[in-house]
This record gives C-alpha cells, structure tokens and sequence, in this order.
C-alpha cells in the first residue's frame, strides 16, 4: 500500500509517545471517549508499524464476526481485508434482512450467540447505542462500525492517522493546526466522534453547518471544556482560505425526521474546484465518503483532494485496532 499524496510515514517525537503501558486486549471499541490521547497514539503508532510492514502480529486462527445491519462499504470492507491480511477468517452479513432478525430476534439474543462464534463483532447499526448495548452483552470485544448518529470511533482512528501523515503538527504540536468540518454536523457520527478526539490536540476548530444541522451542544461544551477554540463559521468559501484540513460530510438522508426539511437543505453546501482557487497550497480535502454531491469531481483532480487515500488507511489502522483488542500485540 502506498501512501496518499502529500502523506509521510507517521513520525513520533518522543513526547508524543506512550508513557504509561496501555492495555487493550479484550476491550471495547464503542466510543472515542472512552480512549485516552495516550491510547489514541498507541493505536495511531502500531497502525504506522502495520502500514510499513514492521509489526509482526497476526490473527491466525482468530474469527471475526461483521453484523452490518445498517449499509457500509468501506468500514466493512476494510475490516474484513484487514482481517483477512493478518491471517484471520471473516463470518457475518450486510443485509440484516437475510438474518433471523427479520424474524424477530433480538439485538441482545444475536449477541449472546455470536460472541460463541467469533473472537471479535464489528458491529453497525441504525440506533444509536447499540454498540454499547452489545459492548455490555458480549464476552468478546465489540468494535463500534458506528450506531446511529452517535459514534463512529474506528472511523476516528484512521482520520486522525490520515492527518498525522499529512501534517506531523498534530503529533508534535509545534504548530496549531486548522481544521474545518463542514455540513452535517448534526447526525454526521463522523464528526462527532473526530471533534471528541481532537480535544486532546492543539488544533483549531472552524465549524460550517446549514442552519439546523450544527453539532450538537453536547460536543461542543465538551470541547469547550477541554479548552479547544471552536468557531462557528458561516460560508465554506471562509474556511478554505484559512484552514490545514476541510472535513466535508454528506447530509444524512436516512436521519431526516422529514422529507421535506432535507430536500429544502440538500443543496446548500458544495465544494468546487472553482471555490479552491484561493486556498492555500497545503490546505487537504478529507470526507468520511460516500460523497454524494457535497464535493464536485472536478475537486479529485485538485492537490487537495485526499479522501481516497484516507480511506485507504482504514485497512493499517482496522489491522491495528483488531490485533490490540483481540490481544496480539
Ligand atoms: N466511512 C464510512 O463509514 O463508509 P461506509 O459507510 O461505506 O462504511
């Protein structure tokens, strides 16, 4: 796998590097919350050995078990190519119609029986919580491929990888970086679960959401809490001038209460080349995808474009993240 334009291998200065022992075998991926900066860069670290081929963990003889009762392309997929390139075996499904739940099972009965068949669930799932009702029924570790609108923590590792390839600032902190999230910042569980994380950085947040869908109160007192500057910005075109990374994401159609509110609002953000003409040179594009139109295609022949090779680090981090929970490393 090769790195992403404008990517370097992820350095760690020493002070960014672990100082206490962090224990991850049998735990729980359901909420970025529950992770420390110390296990954040943990993870980040063994994901950097994985990509360069350096760590010699492996899952041979190890199952995972994918519950996706909610679509997915790239989470599953690089979950079970992850798994697969540490010598590990895959079970499960994508369609939750194909399974007993259509018959009435229960979450809880589904986990009860998996955790018999498996080392490790990923999980998907439309409402939110249910990762963390699984996490309190299974005896093997329950990873969050994201629940609801809530969390999407395995999402948040690769991003957090991705932009400490592009800019080592975030590790080092020698320099505050500028990062912007834009669009649907309200049902968006990508930037949830990103902005929580980032509280343990020096960065500086710039927030563009159409009216109704900003980020909830929750997380942004908990931001403020932290001590993060977050600033609620009203045009896109404001934000590519002045920031290091513009998070786009897609408005959660499935999540709209009401037709009709997202059909008057499903137009009211787009990033263009054309709007790029005056960002900086370094400024990087990254979006959780599946894009739908909030990111014109004339954008992917631009430098800043990085969205494709930040989903290609969903499969060093997912490698990471599987071999630390199942206990191999
Ligand atoms: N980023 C992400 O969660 O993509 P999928 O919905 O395709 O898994």
């Amino acid at each position: 796998m090769s790195a992403g334009a404008g990517e370097h291998p992820v350095a760690f200065p020493p002070a960014a590097l672990p100082f206490a022992p962090v224990q991850f075998t049998g735990r729980h991926v359901v909420s970025i919350s529950d992770f420390s900066r110390n296990d954040l860069i943990h993870v980040l670290e063994l994901a950097a050995r994985m990509e360069s081929s350096k760590s010699p963990a492996r899952l041979d003889g190890k199952l995972m078990a994918t519950l996706f009762f909610e679509p997915s392309t790239r989470t599953r997929l690089s979950f079970e190519a992850a798994m697969h390139k540490l010598g590990g075996k895959v079970i499960g499904f994508s369609d939750a119609g194909s399974t007993s739940t259509k018959k009435g099972e229960s979450l809880a009965d589904t986990i009860r029986m998996v955790e018999r068949y498996a080392d490790v669930i990923v999980m998907r799932h439309p409402r939110d919580g249910a990762a963390r009702l699984a996490s309190e029924i299974s005896t093997v570790p329950v990873i969050n491929g994201g629940d609801g609108g809530n969390q999407h923590p395995s999402q948040t590792f690769l991003d957090l990888y991705t932009i400490a390839k592009l800019f080592p600032a975030l590790l080092s902190g020698e320099r505050e970086l500028t990062i912007a999230f834009a669009g649907d910042l309200r049902y968006g569980r990508t930037v949830h679960s990103l902005l929580t994380a980032l509280c343990h950085f020096k960065v500086r947040m710039l927030l563009v959401a159409p009216r109704g869908l900003e980020m909830p109160e929750q997380y942004l007192n908990a931001a403020a809490k932290a001590g993060l500057v977050v600033q609620e910005v009203p045009t896109l075109q404001e934000v590519v001038a002045q920031a290091d990374v513009l998070y786009m994401t897609r408005l959660q159609e499935e999540r709209f209460p009401d037709p009709l509110e997202f059909d008057h609002i499903k137009h009211s953000y787009r990033i263009t080349a054309a709007m790029l003409a005056s960002a900086p040179a370094h400024l990087r594009i990254l979006h959780p995808l599946p894009r739908v139109n909030e990111i014109a295609i004339d954008v992917d022949a631009t430098p800043h474009a990085h969205y494709f090779a930040q989903a290609g680090n969903g499969i060093p981090v997912r490698q990471a993240l599987l071999s630390l929970v199942i206990g191999t490393v």
